[in-house]
């Protein structure tokens, strides 16, 4: 059993698909804390309807990021959480963040990186011709999309798709792996070797 603190800035589907595996019983954690760091997300009314505490943040909260994530680690270490899952959160993690939880901050990002990074990676992946992209799922480091590759799925992209339908295509991959990936990490099978790479232990 882990506990999970939620990082988002949206409407938190990934987020959601974190509570439901959770409430049916595919993984083995609790959410103790979602911070988002805008006011209006819908994430954060989703987290109230599943009983989560939330903390809202706002542009103002970063005009001094330092000491934004000095106030999100302390509240998350309040709230002691073991592990920081980013959901679609627009923000970089940095020192006070990354220190107070190294090697557990972990991402999830809309393409395969190294390929693709940053806010658009689907739209990029699209508009680049890619004929295959996917899903990343990884620690987090200074660098925003990049740190140590926990798991990948590779999605197709098909002659008769638009954007909207790989949009939907790699969302509901993201929604899969995500809790499949947090159940590994609760079940121990998850390390970074002495070369940064991460293992993971088969059963
Ligand atoms: C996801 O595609 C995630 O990979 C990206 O932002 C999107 C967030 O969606 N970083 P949601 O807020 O979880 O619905």
């Amino acid at each position: 059993m882990i506990r999970l603190g939620v990082l988002i800035s949206g409407s938190g589907s990934n987020l959601q698909a974190i509570i439901d595996a959770i409430a049916e019983g595919r993984l083995d954690a609790s959410i103790e804390l979602v911070v988002s760091s805008r006011p209006d997300a819908y994430g954060i009314e989703r987290a109230k309807q599943a009983g989560i505490p939330t903390l809202a943040l706002n542009k103002e909260s970063y005009a001094d990021p330092l000491a934004a994530d000095t106030l999100i680690s302390g509240e998350l270490e309040k709230a002691n959480v073991d592990y920081v899952v980013m959901a679609g959160y627009m923000r970089m993690v940095r020192g006070p963040l990354l220190q107070a939880f190294p090697d557990r901050i972990i991402n999830i990002h809309p393409a395969l990186l190294p390929s693709f990074p940053g806010a658009h990676g689907i739209a990029d992946a699209f508009a680049a011709g890619v004929k295959i992209t996917g899903v990343t799922v990884h620690l987090a480091s200074e660098i925003y999309d990049e740190g140590p590759i926990i798991a990948q799925r590779a999605v197709e992209i098909c002659e008769d798709d638009t954007l909207e339908s790989l949009e939907q295509r790699i969302h509901s991959v993201e929604h899969q792996l995500y809790p499949q990936v947090l159940q590994l990490i609760a079940q121990g099978r998850v390390r970074v070797d002495e070369s940064g790479v991460v293992r993971i232990r088969e059963d």
